[in-house]
This record gives structure tokens, sequence and C-alpha cells, in this order.
């Protein structure tokens, strides 16, 4: 792939370029001719093995003032953000001030926020390098940090001006963080595509090479969504697939200092919520045994034990998707067709939960 693919259902470009960079040279150049100043946020990752190949290919960014954080979930806080927010004030920056988010999804969720939040908004675009980041977390707008334990707690949602979407900036990027993303891609194919399903079902994640050809039918899906439900009073629950029982496990296995990553408890999550789709939808055996069969393949189960299941239960009820404390889930009817708002009791959630420590 050499030239670029510009997707814009949500009103800002979203741009996919393997390593051509003209399109975020011309819409940054448009940027500086208003006088305004750069600020680029980084962690250490990104500062070591994306700075550079940014900073050769974009010459406008060559004076801009890089604001680097430490890497890491854990750092996604409002502390953080207000060190941030300090930062762009001692600098100078005002309201023309533009910022570019160079990072995975903490950097693009907090510097979307931060961007968001300064002197009431300020210009922000997004340059995803995690594949997790590429296919999700950059596009649609949510933006936000954690509080406590609670993920994404305090946030709004934000347009950036725009998304670049880079496939080269993952060559540097480790193997597990691949995985991770690969949990929302496949998240992707089972609420919305069963035919990009069957093109991606047989591959291990490990033996992909051209990850621009699954980013594109991912960001197609994600924003096609968000387009119809930017806000998630609906169809955008779709996208939380996976979601109530994976960030429980997420959040659980970081109590227990055994930290999973985002995609990988996802994609247990989606093994656990397609079991539970067996039970409450139309998902047929067959199709359950495939879903479980290529999660399996990509990804190494955790077990947590039968004495935490109350505590699992305790963090999905803190999820922010359940209409007053009631478990409402995201389901498949089939493979290609997720369903929303489906109620589940407490009991056959442990039943899901102990369906996994089964497997
Ligand atoms: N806003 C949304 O819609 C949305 C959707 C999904 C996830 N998220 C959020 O995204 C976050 C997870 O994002 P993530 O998985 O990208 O994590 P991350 O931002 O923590 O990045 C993962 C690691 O990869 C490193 N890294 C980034 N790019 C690299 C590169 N090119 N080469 C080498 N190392 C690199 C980072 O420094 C970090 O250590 C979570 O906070 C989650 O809540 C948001
Ligand atoms: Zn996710």
């Amino acid at each position: 792939m050499n030239t670029d693919i510009v997707l814009n259902p949500l009103g800002y470009p979203l741009i996919l370029a393997d390593n051509d960079f003209s399109t975020i040279n011309q819409l940054l150049n448009k940027e500086a001719e208003s006088g305004c100043v750069f600020f680029i946020l980084v962690d250490e990752n990104t500062y070591q093995h994306c700075i550079p190949q940014l900073l050769t290919n974009v010459e406008v960014l060559s004076q801009a003032d890089i604001i680097e954080i430490e890497s890491g979930e854990e750092n996604k806080t409002i502390e953080i953000c207000t060190h941030l927010w300090e930062a762009l004030t001692e600098n100078g920056a005002d309201r023309r001030s533009v910022m570019i988010n160079l990072g995975g999804g903490v950097i693009t969720d907090m510097g979307g926020f931060v961007s968001a939040t300064y002197k009431r908004g300020i210009r922000f675009y997004n340059i995803p390098t995690t594949l997790l980041s590429q296919v999700d977390a950059s596009t649609g707008s949510k933006t936000g940090v954690d509080l406590g334990g609670l993920k994404n707690q305090i946030g709004v949602f934000a347009d950036p001006q725009a998304v670049f979407i880079n496939p080269a900036f993952l060559k540097t990027l480790p193997t597990d963080q691949l995985q991770s993303g690969y949990g929302e891609i496949l998240k992707h194919a089972l609420i919305a595509d069963k035919e990009y399903w069957n093109a991606i079902k047989a591959k291990h994640y490990t033996e992909i090479e051209d990850w621009g050809s699954l980013i594109l039918p991912s960001l197609k899906i994600k924003s096609g969504i968000v387009k119809q439900d930017p806000t998630e009073k609906g169809l955008r629950k779709l996208l939380n697939f996976g979601h109530t029982i994976g960030h429980a496990l997420e959040t659980f296995a970081l109590e227990n200092n055994q930290p999973l990553l985002h995609g990988q408890a996802v994609a247990l999550g989606m093994l656990a919520e397609a079991w539970l789709s067996t039970q409450l939808t139309t998902l047929s055996a067959t199709q359950f045994e495939e879903i479980k069969e290529v999660i399996l393949f990509n990804f190494e189960l955790y077990k947590p034990a039968e004495a935490n299941f109350e505590r699992l239960l305790e963090l999905m009820g803190h999820d922010k998707k359940n209409v007053s404390g009631q478990v409402r889930l995201t389901l498949l009817n089939e493979i290609g067709k997720g369903v929303y708002d489906i109620k589940c009791d407490p009991e056959l959630l442990k039943d899901a939960l102990r369906f996994l420590i089964s497997i």
C-alpha cells in the first residue's frame, strides 16, 4: 500500500497511509499558516521509536514542543493531566495551539482530554502508534482518564482534527501489544461483518504482515457504527462486546499483579460473552465453537479462582454500560451480528466465568 486512503464518516479525516505523509503534511502546513504553536505528546517509547520518523517526514513539526510522559495505563490519570495542563501553560500554549497525540490509546485518550479541556479546547490530531489505537482508540472521539480503579471514569467526547494512521509505526511494537490490538479486530468482525471474520479466522496474529489491510475494514466498522450513534445511546454499545467481562478481568488481573493487556482481556471477555450468547440470544453451538477455537488459537487463558467471582461481578457492576447497576450485555445473535442491552442475571454471569475457567 503506497497511496493514502482517506475516510470521512465522522466529520474529520481518518487517513490510512503506509509511510506516506503527504496528507498529514498538507493539514499541518495549513495549521502552521495561522501561526499556531505545535505540541507533541509522547511517552518514552513513542519518543524513541516514532518521533524520529515523524519529524523526518513532517517538517513543520521540527519546531514543536515535545511533552513526554511515562508510558502505561497507571499514568492515565487526572494528576498527569494537571502536569500536562501546567506544561502547556508554562510553554505559553494559547487557544491557537495544536496538540499532536503520538502514541497508543493512553496518549490519544489523555491527550485528547487535555486538549479538549485546556482553555476550553484546543485543536488536536491523533497519530496512533499501537495496533489497538490504530483500529480503535484513536477514532470515535472518546477521550478521558481513569479514576481510582475505574477505567475511563472521567472524560468528554471531543473530535480530533484528523487521525493519521501509519501501519509502519507498528514495526517496533512488541508482539503482545499486537496481540492486544488483534482482540479488537476480532471484535469488529464478530459484531458486524461475517465476511471479514471468515477472511481472518484461520490466521494467527503473528503471521499477519500487511496490517493496513486489516486496519481498513476495522476502521470502516468502528467509524460506521460511531457515525450512527456518536454518544452511545444505542448502536455504539455494539462496540462493547467482550468488554463487560473483559474490563472486569483486566481490572482484577491488575489488582492481583498479573496484568492483562486490554485486548487480551477483551478476547477472554468475548469468549465468555459468546458462551452467554448461546444461553441468552441465538448464537448457534457451531458458531460458538468456531469463535472459541479462534480465540484460543490467538490468546492464552487467564483463570481467576471461583472464590474471586464476587469481586469480578462487583467490577462488572461498576461498568458504565449498566443502567442503575443492572448488568446489560452486548452479545452476538450470530457471527457478524451483535445485539445490545441484553439483561443478564448475576448467576448466569458466574456460569460464564465457570465456563471460562473450565476450559
Ligand atoms: N477512546 C476509545 O475509544 C478507546 C478504545 C479502546 C481503548 N482505549 C484506551 O486505550 C488504552 C490502551 O491503548 P494501547 O493498547 O494502545 O496502550 P498504550 O498506549 O499503553 O500503549 C502500549 C505500549 O506500547 C508502547 N508503544 C506505543 N507505540 C509504540 C511503537 N510504535 N513501538 C513500540 N512501542 C510502542 C507504549 O509506550 C506502551 O508501552 C486504554 O487506556 C484504553 O482504555 C480507548
Ligand atoms: Zn476495547
